[in-house]
């Protein structure tokens, strides 16, 4: 950009003579005029403004849709654990054991065993995964996708109520909260 160059040492010849050359005279030479400025570091993603839950929805086919409300006998749930150093140890033991094959090892939805799954694994890291109730995730995690409307849509997301019982269940639910950020 020659004509660039040459109009910036003009400039700055023009400025050299002057005694009042401000710090704007200075990084307007050091830039290309005809340069559009760089676009604005990668705006933030927009809040989420929910529902999280609602009686119709279409999940989960389409992932962004509200999750179905869960039934009374899990709607109040809440999660008794805290989320200490060393509950969070045992949550990721079970979720690298049991959930990482489907929902990937950060959560992502992108494990080696949910590739060829439709409806595809939940990734965890989205907005709506902040406001999730502990009910909605003790009843997804206990009943799977054996339960409507999830069995219609031909989820292969597995009951856990066999095999993990309710403390493994909440232990697995607050490791999961580190990859929402819940
Ligand atoms: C065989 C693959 C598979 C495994 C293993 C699996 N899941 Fe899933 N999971 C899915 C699929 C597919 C979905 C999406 C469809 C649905 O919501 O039923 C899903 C959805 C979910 C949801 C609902 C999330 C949402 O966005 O509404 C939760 C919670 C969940 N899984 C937790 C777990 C946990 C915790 C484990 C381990 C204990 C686990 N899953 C293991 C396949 C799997």
């Amino acid at each position: 950009m020659p004509s660039c160059t040459r109009l910036a040492g003009v400039t700055l010849a023009a400025c050299l003579g002057l005694s009042a050359c401000t710090g704007r005279d200075i990084l307007a030479m050091r830039k290309h005029p005809e340069q559009p400025e760089a676009a604005a570091v990668t705006a933030p993603a927009a809040p989420f403004k929910g529902p999280a839950l609602a009686a119709a929805t279409d999940y989960p086919k389409n992932p962004d849709s509200p999750r179905p409300q869960p039934p009374a006998a899990f709607a109040s749930a809440k999660d008794p654990l805290q989320p200490t150093p060393e509950n969070l140890a045992k949550g990721k033991a079970i979720y690298d054991a049991n959930c990482a094959i489907c929902h990937g090892p950060a959560g992502l939805g992108n494990g080696a065993a949910g590739a060829s799954l439709n409806p595809k694994p939940a990734n965890f890291t989205t907005p709506i995964h902040t406001q999730l109730p502990d009910g909605y995730w003790f009843w997804r995690l206990s009943k799977g996708g054996t339960v409507s409307p999830f069995s219609g849509a031909g989820s292969a997301m597995p009951p856990w109520e066999t095999s993990l019982n309710q403390e493994q269940r909440w232990l697995v639910i607050l490791y999961e909260h580190t990859f929402s950020k819940k």
